[in-house]
């Protein structure tokens, strides 16, 4: 297996960046509905909390966050490698629908890799009283300060934001599932390890509407949920 992506495979390189972040969300997502469910409990009057509940709490954000981080750090690296590579052609270019579907997810997985977390770092450098990102390079970002009413705003729009790479997510799952055990093709073979044996795809050509009409649609998607997260932020008790 080569390290560079072909038209009839992907290559070593985006095979283990996908594979690396698709762990790391694993982990990153229940750290934090955990963290912030704990976090919710502690600030439940009817709850009792001990010392022992606020640092076990903390302990969990900071992981999420510094994991969080790496997980922006890794998609720049992943964007800045598939900028420089081609991609496998389509198994199946007859089926233009099914491929701007696709299409159109990916460039929401690409831009939610960069979006949620910027938007959750955000939401930290507003907060006062945070748990720490694990890192030597300071808890702060210019330009964002420290306001409890921007912190809320941010909340509502990294948490909007987190709903649509889950849905993101699924739909990425569910389409891959369909063609490996529905249409038997070798969408799946492509992205795991070997695939030697990978046929080449049929000649294909794509319109320009089939190739930027996925970004102006997630464009679309990424407005309206940003419109959703402010609200939900403002309203936010
Ligand atoms: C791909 C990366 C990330 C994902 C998928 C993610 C996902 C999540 C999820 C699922 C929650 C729980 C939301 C809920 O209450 O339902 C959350 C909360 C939170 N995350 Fe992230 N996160 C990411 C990166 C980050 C980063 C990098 C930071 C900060 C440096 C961060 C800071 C926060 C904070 C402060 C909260 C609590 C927000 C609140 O007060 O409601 N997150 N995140
Ligand atoms: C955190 C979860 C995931 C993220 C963020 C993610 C992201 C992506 C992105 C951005 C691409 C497009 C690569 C490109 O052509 O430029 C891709 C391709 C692909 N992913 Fe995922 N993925 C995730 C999970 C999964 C899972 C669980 C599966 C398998 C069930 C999977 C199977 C594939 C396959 C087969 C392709 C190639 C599709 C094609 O050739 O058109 N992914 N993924």
């Amino acid at each position: 297996m080569g390290l560079s992506n072909t038209d009839r495979v992907y290559g070593f390189v985006t095979k283990a960046l996908h594979w690396l972040m698709f762990l790391m969300i694993l982990t990153v997502i229940p750290l934090g509905l955990v963290a912030a469910g704990m976090a919710q409990d502690l600030r439940n009057p009817d709850i009792a909390s001990t010392g022992a509940d606020f640092t076990r709490t903390f302990l969990l954000f900071s992981l999420h966050k510094t994991l969080g981080l790496a997980i922006f750090l890794t998609a720049l690296m992943r964007i800045l490698w598939a900028a420089t590579q081609s991609r496998p052609g389509l198994l199946n270019p007859d089926r233009p629908v099914g491929a701007f579907a696709a299409r159109t997810v990916h460039w929401l997985l690409y831009s939610s890799l960069l979006l949620v977390p910027l938007t959750g770092w955000l939401t930290h450098a507003a907060t006062s009283g945070f748990a720490p990102i694990w890192w030597p390079f300071g808890q702060s970002l210019p330009f964002v300060p420290k306001d409890d009413a921007l912190a809320a705003t941010l909340a509502g729009v990294h948490m909007v934001m987190q709903r649509v790479m889950m849905l993101s997510i699924a739909l990425h799952i569910i389409g891959t599932l369909k063609h490996h055990f529905v249409d038997r093709d070798a969408t799946l073979r492509r992205m795991l390890p070997g695939g030697r044996d990978i046929p080449a795809p049929p000649k294909q050509s794509q319109t320009q509407a089939q190739l930027h009409g996925p970004i102006l649609v997630a464009l679309a998607l990424w407005a309206t949920a940003l419109a959703i997260g402010v609200g939900l932020g403002f309203i936010a008790p």
